[in-house]
């Protein structure tokens, strides 16, 4: 019998028991073995809920019970769910999580702590929802030598970015559905402002190298400064506004930045809509691969937190490999990464604009106080120099 105990009965907790329960012959088929949730830790009582009778407060019950062998970590944030891992791990628990603040920040310590104790620290849920990322890294990727990844990595800003450019919707009742829809953050300023994005692309940037891609060290711009006039624009560019967390290297040095980007129609992350997400990710002798699925919510996240139970409870006692060590990664100033830039001025500053940019093309969205263009591609120290010059701009976004 494998026991496992939930952390946390929320969304993604709450989902974790549901799949257990849901899918439970397939999962015993699969690790050959039954297995039953022995305890949910939470603060809160749970009345008239049929887990009720598992809810436990304290969690010295659970660590100290040596029938407990994996625990799912879904409280989020650092503490107490940080002491609380490190507490399994140190006893030989498997710890598997959804918490990418946890994992960006203290990963290969716990990793290391895991393997120390002959037992696994799994985050296949804290990336992408439910979308397989982090088990293809470890895996089916680990012949290549990837040098490109590009992802839409937050379902709460896919959200709302969907609903703005097909409803017309407010940004705020859009975030207040995404919300309603259990997509976003406690907070969601982590979505918005794209820290919840550059920490999972700080996770994957890490896994590719095998050291530590400091999130704090991501050049990161979020959602909120995005207007309905620019959705225009982008409408009449037959491009979508999506915020990319992007990680490319460069002769050996290694940019990662999280921004919002028109994507052209021809792209492939054009098409990934609502809280989908989609990583697409480049390898030198594969050449490309996407991979895409639900990016958020409370079924799908689980289901990945759920897959890590299953591959836990089949190596029990055994360390599955992860290669990710502390070792400091230096990165490279993200604004030395080129690109157009689609950029607004008043129309007063036309003449003033024209000077100061090398413009391709000239963009007409209906606006007859402004004049529109994209630039030709250029790094972000040169069009920090020509906004300059230019004098005043409504807004610039990237093309891709
Ligand atoms: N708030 C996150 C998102 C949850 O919207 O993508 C999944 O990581």
């Amino acid at each position: 019998m494998i026991n496992v105990a939930v952390l946390g009965y929320g969304t993604v907790g709450s989902g974790v028991v549901e799949v257990i329960e849901t899918n439970k012959k397939d999962i015993e088929r699969k690790i050959g073995a039954s297995i039953q949730v022995k305890y949910i830790l939470d603060l809160r009582d749970f009345p008239g809920d049929p887990y009720e009778d598992k809810v436990v407060h304290d969690y010295e019950e659970i660590v100290n019970d040596p029938e407990v062998s994996i625990i799912c970590e879904t409280m989020g944030g650092m503490e107490p769910a940080y002491a609380f891992t490190k507490k399994a791990l140190s006893k030989g628990i498997s710890v598997c999580t959804s918490n990418k603040e946890l994992v960006a920040a203290h990963g290969p310590e716990l990793i290391h702590l895991a393997q120390s104790n002959k037992c696994n620290y799994m985050f296949e849920a804290s990336v992408g929802g439910g979308i397989p990322i982090i088990r293809p890294m470890n895996s089916a990727l680990t012949a290549e030598h990837i040098d490109f990844m590009m992802g839409i990595l937050n379902g709460t800003t896919n959200y709302i970015l969907t609903r703005m450019d097909e409803d017309g919707a407010d940004f705020r009742d859009a975030l207040k559905e995404a919300q309603e829809l259990g997509y976003a953050e406690k907070d969601p300023t982590a979505d918005i402002e794209g820290y919840d994005i550059s920490r999972k692309i700080a996770i994957l940037s890490s896994l590719v190298c095998g050291h530590y891609v400091n999130y704090e060290d991501v050049y990161t711009e979020g959602i909120t400064k995005i207007t309905a006039d620019d959705i225009k624009y982008a409408k009449a560019m037959n491009r979508v506004i999506k915020l990319l967390a992007v990680s490319r290297e460069i002769k050996g040095k290694l940019f990662v930045m999280v921004a919002p980007f028109m994507v052209s129609r021809d792209h492939p992350l054009y098409m990934v809509k609502d809280s989908f997400n989609a990583i697409f990710i480049h390898g030198n002798t594969l050449d490309d691969t996407m991979y895409y699925g639900r990016g958020a919510g409370k079924l799908p996240t689980a289901s990945a937190v759920v897959a890590d139970v299953v591959d836990c409870a089949r190596h029990i006692g055994k360390c599955i490999t992860i290669l990710w060590d502390d070792e400091k990664v230096e990165l490279t100033d993200a604004n030395k990464l080129r690109s157009q830039y689609l950029v607004r001025v008043p129309a007063s500053e036309k003449a003033a604009a024209e000077s100061a940019f090398k413009i391709s093309e000239v963009v007409d969205a209906g606006f007859a106080n402004e004049f529109a263009f994209v630039t030709e591609e250029i790094d972000h120290d040169e069009y920090e120099e020509a906004a300059r010059k230019a004098g005043s701009v409504i807004s610039r976004i990237r093309l891709v």
